[in-house]
């Protein structure tokens, strides 16, 4: 009766160790660990920053990324031309005024990395189109969006700002983007806002059209 016990006992061990070792051959990861290492997919704009088109492509861009916030990176870079004599490297169409409004949003971006907070401050400088690249009102909507402007002053005047903007020309001349506002989704180019219309927009214009672009391009 008792060797009859052990036996049952070793035997349901042997088993047990048995299913372990297959567990271990089998160990598929699951989907919520895939989903977890997934690469989020990147948004780009290519804009100037008083660029009324720019600013009509922001605002779409803004509710589009609340909903993709988890899935997706956003960055803006700046459309340009490069010219060694000018003050920023590089002449902006609207004037110097831009290309200092255009390295302030590339040096909130590298403060702050939180894109929900970049949007905040866009909507607050789209709504005063007059005073953008302006000291004062930048400071006035970091300061509004939670965001302190000491540092992004910082690296507004210095070559860190500079830098950043030079690398974001070439970055928009490597691209062919040539017009205000052009959009590369998972990075093709996916559709253009200018002279107050959309175009090559094969997948649509909407929120929701963008949405949906980005959340294929993430389930590819
Ligand atoms: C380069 O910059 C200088 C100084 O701002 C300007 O006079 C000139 O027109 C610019 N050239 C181009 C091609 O934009
Ligand atoms: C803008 O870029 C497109 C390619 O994306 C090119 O076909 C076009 O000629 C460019 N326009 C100008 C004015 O450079």
């Amino acid at each position: 009766m008792e060797t009859h016990v052990c036996r049952s006992i070793l035997l349901l061990l042997i088993f047990i160790y048995f299913l372990y070792i297959l567990g271990k051959l089998l160990n598929v990861p699951t989907k919520e660990q895939n989903d977890h290492e997934r690469v989020k997919i990147p948004v780009e704009l290519f804009v100037m920053s008083r660029c009324p088109d720019a600013v009509a492509c922001e605002e779409v861009m803004a509710d589009v990324v609340k909903e993709v916030n988890d899935i997706s990176t956003f960055k803006t870079n700046y459309i340009a031309t490069l010219n060694s004599s000018a003050t920023y490297g590089a002449t902006c169409k609207h004037g110097d005024l831009e290309c200092n409004g255009n390295i302030q949003e590339l040096c909130f971006q590298e403060v702050n990395s939180n894109q929900l907070t970049f949007f905040n401050y866009l909507m607050c400088i789209h709504r005063s189109f007059d005073r953008i690249g302006s000291h004062e009102w930048a400071k006035q909507c970091s300061e509004e969006v939670g965001q302190d402007y000491d540092p992004i002053d910082k690296c507004v005047n210095s070559d860190t700002g500079l830098n950043l903007f030079i690398k974001s020309v070439q970055k928009s001349k490597a691209n062919q983007a040539n017009v205000s506002c052009t959009i590369f989704i998972d990075g093709h180019k996916r559709c253009i806002r200018d002279g107050g219309d959309w175009y090559d927009c094969p997948e649509g214009n909407s929120v929701k059209d963008f949405v949906k672009s980005i959340k294929n391009a993430y389930k590819k």
